[in-house]
């Protein structure tokens, strides 16, 4: 397994800070990754759907450092993301594709591991396919170890948080051209890909948040999110002052 070599990177405008943990919690995340994970240094990120925890690599890893991300038990009833409920169909075991329907607690959690499973699946297959996203390490029942990507100083910042240069820009925006045509070769499409689930890191962007990814070829409405998908990075580059139309790469499927 090859680790890409950390270098210094600009945080100025990154907006992230280690959070404290609760000792409660530092242990639980340590047991739940026992083996992979010696320490979990701090939290990276607490968002809705998930908290992403920098950890120091353990015994069963060369990774000096890695990202965590736990995702947070699902309530059914707090949860109207879209593109989620799309697993509910295609669950190959139609009692608990029932089950989650019906919204039980057994329910919830098969979806909450079909969930965890997606990132993990996903993720591979973009790495696999030589996409920028942060290397898979191991999958768990409640969370994915993946790269860490940033540095001593901290995590990358995500591109949303960066000024670039217009160089900076239009480099960044054939790199992630380059991404996408890989994914449509594989017919992939990320569904939720804005400058929010981009990282920037040693002038590279790294595409991350991949449990809704779908197949092109099997997703009714796969079209029209990565008709979506594209904008949000027409609309993000704009805003960089860089007018790149991402659509044209649809031309070529
Ligand atoms: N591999 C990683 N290396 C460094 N930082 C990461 C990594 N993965 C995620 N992060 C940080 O954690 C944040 C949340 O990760 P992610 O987007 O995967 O989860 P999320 O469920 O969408 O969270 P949110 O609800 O806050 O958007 C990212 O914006 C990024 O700052
Ligand atoms: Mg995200």
């Amino acid at each position: 397994m090859s680790f890409r070599d950390y270098e210094p990177v600009d945080l100025a405008n990154a907006g992230f800070k280690i959070h404290q943990l609760e000792s409660l919690e530092k242990d639980n995340i340590e047991n739940a990754f026992a083996g992979y994970v010696d320490e979990v240094l701090g939290k990276i990120n607490d968002g809705k759907e998930a908290t992403v925890y920098l950890c120091r690599g353990g015994a069963s890893t060369t990774a000096p450092l890695l990202a965590a991300k736990v995702f947070k038990a699902r309530n059914f009833r707090n949860f109207s993301n879209d593109h989620s409920y799309r697993n509910f169909s295609k669950h190959k075991d139609r009692r608990m594709a029932k089950a989650m329907r019906g919204r039980s607690r057994k329910g919830e959690k098969a979806f909450h591991q079909d969930w965890v499973k997606s990132e993990w699946q996903n993720l591979t297959r973009l790495h696999e396919a030589g996409i920028r996203v942060p290397e898979p390490v191991a999958l768990f029942p409640d969370g994915v170890l993946m790269e860490f990507i940033g540095n001593d100083a901290g995590p990358a910042p995500r591109l949303v948080n960066c000024k670039l240069t217009n160089q900076a820009a239009h480099t960044t925006a054939s790199l992630l051209m380059r991404d996408i045509e890989k994914m449509l070769s594989i017919h992939m499409v990320h569904g939720d890909l804005s400058a929010y689930n981009i990282l920037y890191h040693n002038d590279q962007p790294v595409i991350i948040d991949v449990p809704q990814a779908m197949d092109l070829r099997t997703t009714p409405d796969a079209w029209s999110i990565m008709h979506r998908d594209l904008g949000n990075l027409e609309n993000c580059f704009r805003r960089l002052g860089t007018d790149i139309s991402f659509m044209q790469l649809l031309d070529n499927y």
